[in-house]
């Protein structure tokens, strides 16, 4: 495994092996000595061009758990405001020795120029590139789904049915998410106003709706994903009102779940429009949990990508790039 960009370059082996290592890395996260000794000595860098809370401080309590050094880099305040580029960026973190650098920035595919432009070594992790892909919140939705959805046997999520509700259009975690659930055999459903459903979606291994109401019945998870008004014309949107009357999820629409339907969102909520309050604090709600669980799934993607403690074996079956 070299680089985490996409959930598409994933195999279901692959996937599998990054669930399985956050499993174990969730229990450490809950032991009274909560580091491990693996990446000392190495150097993870937070390379943030937008703003994030939870993605951040969960890849630097990752790394600081596996007792990595961390250098975290806002793009404000830094030299990036003065024009320097993405290539004079990356050589000076190639100058400082970072050993991976996980990196969030508003051009889609700017994590895969960093990691194959050759500027840099390091490995490179993709927090968040424009609208194209979120790899990691993708993982933490998975692993969420899978201990609550298939918590024995062989945790698969086979045939399990997740809807994904509201502004796909903008949305990097809806991508990430429908690539990895279909490769890891879920089956799931985009649902959304016609002008928030991404043009070429018929290209996407998942069904699509526009009516909420008949998809809650027959889903096992429910993702609710944050109406992104910073990425959008006012022309794409109905109105608040409107919006949460479809596309929000209220208690009423909740009871139309079976009993044992989660409800997810990646975060930040626009509590009120796509979830109302008392649903996002309910008993049904993960939310606060697919947090907890996002520490121990950037543990595992920075352990296998930095520890080299796979054998020459596994390394082939999980050369993830
Ligand atoms: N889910 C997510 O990416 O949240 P942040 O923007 O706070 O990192």
């Amino acid at each position: 495994m070299r680089h985490l960009l996409s959930t598409g370059d994933l195999s279901r082996d692959d996937a599998v092996l990054l669930l399985d290592t956050a499993e174990e890395m969730l229990s450490v996260a809950q032991r009274p000595i909560k580091k491990l000794p693996t990446l000392r000595g190495q150097t993870v860098v937070n390379l943030f061009f937008e703003d994030s809370t939870r993605t951040r401080i969960s890849f630097e309590a990752a790394a600081k758990r596996l007792s990595a050094d961390v250098i975290n880099f806002a793009a404000k305040g830094s030299s990036v405001s003065k024009g320097e580029s993405l290539k004079d960026t990356a050589l000076t973190l190639q100058a400082m020795g970072a050993d991976a650098v996980v990196i969030r920035h508003g051009a889609s595919g700017a994590p895969a120029r960093l990691a194959r432009a050759g500027w840099i070594d390091s490995a490179i992790l993709n927090a968040g590139d424009g609208s194209h892909e979120h790899p990691t919140q993708a993982l933490l939705d998975a692993f969420t789904m899978r201990r609550h959805l298939a918590p024995s046997g062989d945790r698969s999520l086979e045939g399990r049915r997740v809807a994904i509700v509201g502004d796909v259009l903008h949305s990097r975690v809806a991508r990430s998410n429908a690539l990895l659930l279909a490769t890891l055999g879920a089956e799931v459903t985009l649902v959304a106003p016609p002008t928030l459903m991404p043009y070429g979606v018929g290209s996407w291994p998942v069904e699509t709706s526009y009516d909420l109401d008949s998809v809650l019945a027959k889903s096992d998870a429910v993702m609710m994903l944050r109406v992104q008004t910073e990425r959008m014309n006012a022309a794409f949107f109905p109105s608040a009102r409107e919006y949460s009357r479809r596309y929000g999820l209220d208690t009423k629409r909740m009871a139309k779940l079976p009993d044992h339907a989660i409800v997810m969102h990646p975060g930040p909520m626009n509590r009120g429009m796509e979830i109302t309050a008392d649903v996002a604090d309910s008993v049904r709600s993960v939310i606060v949990e697919q947090v907890t669980n996002g520490v121990a799934v950037r543990m595992a993607a920075l352990y296998l990508l930095l520890s080299g403690a796979r054998t020459p074996e596994t390394a082939a079956t999980h050369d993830l790039t």
